[in-house]
């Protein structure tokens, strides 16, 4: 299976290098600890979706344009600036961060990791990824790095539903464009409510499910090929609210941004020339009510 394309139809340029391979694995099979889903070890592995043309800058994520004008050509650094402004968005919802401790789960290259250093000001960030690819790259990516030094940056492997850090030792926790492939979001939300202190805050930015309808799930994987082999789960939103409640979250809160995210994506990658593309359905989807993009927040 084809990144970017339905069968049938003409693949596009940037699509070729990219597949999901995985064609056996059910989205919700629950895994072994520990181990990787193999939809999600051979994307973020050997395929490296950071290196996909719909991304840029090393972030792998769809961004939020707002503030960005969509009626002139978007170039490259709009792209990367998007997905700068994305992190940004998240962590406004976690001011005050000066001196505070944060943790990122689902930190890919670890550049928002050291966005949040940089301009946020945080004592020190963790950054937790599932895959030991994802790490190296972002070992590479952020020596160096302005605002980055071994004492404030951390990186470490791990799984969002069995985060290998200990019990309240951190004040914000956030994650940007990942929980999409979380197999067990109820075990992530009871992660994140361990390890922040009491009063700690919770971000979590992603693209949810409108409902729980296996209809809906149905006509997700049918428009998006990410659903369909089992990278991206349909998580719904009000699922999402409810686990974070029963995990001992209060004041969950949750914020629309669909249009923010997918229409200037979509505006870039006209530019870009993708027509048939797996990305650009997103804003279909979206456009059908089938899924939006979320920010959602909540103290532990
Ligand atoms: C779409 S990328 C987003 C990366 C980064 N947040 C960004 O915006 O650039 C999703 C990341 O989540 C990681 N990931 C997927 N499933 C995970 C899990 N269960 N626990 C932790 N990380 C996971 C992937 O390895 C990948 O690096």
């Amino acid at each position: 299976m084809v990144l970017g394309r339905r069968r049938g139809r003409r693949p596009v340029r940037w699509t070729r290098a990219f597949m999901f391979v995985d064609n056996r694995e059910k989205a919700r099979v629950s895994m072994p600890q520990g181990s990787i889903p193999p939809s999600v070890r051979e994307t973020y592995g050997p395929q490296n979706l950071s290196a996909a043309e719909p991304f840029a800058g090393g972030f792998i994520n769809f961004g939020d344009w707002t503030g960005i004008p969509l009626d002139e050509r978007l170039t490259r650094d709009d792209r990367i600036r998007s997905q700068q402004n994305l992190y940004r968005r998240v962590l406004r919802t976690l001011e005050p961060t000066e001196g505070r401790r944060a943790v990122e789960v689902g930190c890919g290259l670890g550049l928002g990791c050291a966005l949040a250093l940089r301009e946020f000001g945080f004592a020190e960030v963790t950054g937790v990824d599932i895959h030991p690819q994802q790490l190296e790259r972002a070992r590479q990516a952020t020596t160096g790095a302005p605002g980055v030094t071994p004492e404030r940056l951390t990186l470490v492997r791990g799984a969002a539903e069995d985060i290998p850090l200990p019990n309240a030792s951190f004040d914000r926790v956030y994650s940007v464009e990942a929980a999409q492939h979380f197999r067990d979001l109820a075990a992530f939300a009871r992660q994140a409510h361990r390890v922040l202190e009491p009063g700690g805050r919770l971000t979590v930015t992603s693209f949810f499910a409108a409902d729980d309808a296996p209809a809906t799930a149905a006509s997700l994987a049918r428009l998006l090929d990410s659903y369909a082999e089992g990278l991206d789960v349909a998580h719904s939103i009000g699922g999402f609210e409810a686990a974070l409640s029963a995990a001992g979250f209060r004041d969950v809160t949750t914020d629309s941004i669909g249009d923010a995210v997918w229409t200037g994506l979509d505006r870039y990658l006209e530019g870009t020339g993708a027509r048939e593309s797996w990305p650009r359905n997103f804003l279909r989807a979206y456009s059908s009510g089938l899924l939006d993009y979320h920010v959602v927040t909540a103290v532990a």
